[in-house]
């Protein structure tokens, strides 16, 4: 029998669009081997399934299609899960074997999908829960990277209950402008603004401010190259991806150069880019392994991209980590000699495999606690 794998996209994130993309160009390469079950989030958190996902085009009027779908949802069956639905009066099931999470940003990515699925005890490919949260939390992962000496542009975190007075301009004036002002848990360059001087800081942090709590301040790069390298694996075993250099028309990359410039339709896979990068080998190495160590820290599993500002006199920079990146980086490890296929096979495997090993082990004692408890004691006997 084909392993039925249930793939999950949309969700609720400003890459909700783009997670669509990601998914649908994964499902048609899965879809060659594998019983493939489309689950979709909406943008209010509702998950539907329905073989139209498959398409596009469902897409492309999707408040009306919803209106006739009914909601399902995930429970666990026998060693994986199950869809259930109402049609009528009866209940409807889809069994499924292991999850596919094609889900980009915030709710889906930052390990709280992963977290429902841990709770129900499904398996699950990619990143485990705490993998997931460190990859999406900008401040925080910032915090790991510099305790495993990797190298981070010098930054500090403001969080919105805090004043944004003398002391706050101080701290913002030792960095240098210019300055980049991120929310901490975004992504797709949103709510990312350059800021040359005071003038354009308030403005810019309150803009921030509307997406998150949590506020990265970090030097800008102002002559840059931004480097990208993917990694496959998990703790016992990666290996990475060629590089690619990203071309950008504005001052930062944003998310009209990432998925509105290119071949409509392709989402990261459409971006421009140079691949091979144009760096020497020796940089090409200090990369990978940078690459590699940052994947190890923030305990990833599965397919992930790390990327790297490089400054005009050469300092690299690890700037943050997609643990499910664009288009799952199949463009990246297409030009390294791994196909589609067999990257989606190898996640998958993985995910499978962590499951095993995660049922090996000790999750709940046969006791019997509550026989010693006291009825309206409140206490144990
Ligand atoms: N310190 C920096 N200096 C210069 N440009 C930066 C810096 N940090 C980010 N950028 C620019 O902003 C873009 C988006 O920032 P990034 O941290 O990658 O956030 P996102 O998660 O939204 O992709 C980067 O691709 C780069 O073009
Ligand atoms: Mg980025």
């Amino acid at each position: 029998m084909k392993l039925r794998v249930l793939v999950v996209f949309g969700g609720v994130s400003v890459e909700h669009e783009v997670s669509i993309i990601s998914a649908l160009q994964a499902i048609e390469v899965l879809q060659v081997k594998y019983d493939v079950i489309p689950l979709y989030i909406a943008k209010t958190g509702v998950m539907y399934s329905d073989p139209s996902f498959l398409d596009i085009e469902t897409f492309q009027n999707i408040d009306d299609v919803l209106q006739n779908k009914k909601p399902v949802h995930i429970i666990k069956h026998e060693q994986n899960g199950m869809l259930v639905y109402k049609k009528k009066f009866a209940l409807q099931k889809i069994p499924f074997d292991i999850v596919f999470p094609i889900l980009h940003g915030t709710n889906g990515e930052d390990g709280s999908f992963q977290g429902f699925l841990k709770t129900l005890d499904v398996p699950f490919a990619g990143c485990d829960v705490l993998g997931g949260a460190l990859g999406q939390n900008k401040a925080v992962m910032k915090m790991v990277l510099q305790d495993r000496g990797l190298p981070i542009v010098p930054w500090f975190y403001w969080e919105e209950h805090q004043t944004m007075e003398e002391a706050f301009v101080q701290k913002v004036k030792r960095l240098g402008y210019p300055v980049i002002i991120k929310p901490a848990n975004l992504g797709s360059s949103v709510g990312i603004h350059w800021v040359e001087d005071e003038e354009q800081l308030l403005t810019a942090m309150k803009d921030a401010f509307l997406y998150d709590a949590v506020v990265v301040i970090e030097k800008a790069i102002v002559h840059l190259k931004e480097i990208n390298c993917s990694v496959l694996g998990d703790k016992t075993q990666c290996k990475t991806s060629v590089l690619e250099e990203v071309v950008k028309e504005d001052e930062i990359l944003s998310f009209r150069d990432k998925y509105e410039r290119g071949e409509k339709g392709k989402g990261m896979a459409s971006l421009k880019r140079k691949i091979p990068a144009d760096i020497s080998s020796d940089m090409e190495e200090e990369i990978k392994q940078y690459a590699v160590n940052t994947f190890h820290a923030l305990q990833c599993e599965g397919v992930c991209r790390i990327d790297f500002l490089i400054d005009c006199d050469g300092s690299i920079y690890v700037n943050e980590i997609n643990t499910i990146p664009g288009s799952l980086s199949c463009y990246l490890w297409e030009k390294s000699g791994v196909s589609f296929s067999k990257l989606l096979d190898d996640v998958l495997q993985m995910g499978l495999k962590k499951y095993r090993i995660s049922h090996n082990k000790i999750h709940s004692w046969n006791t019997n606690l509550l026989s010693m408890y006291e009825k309206g004691q409140g206490k144990l006997k």
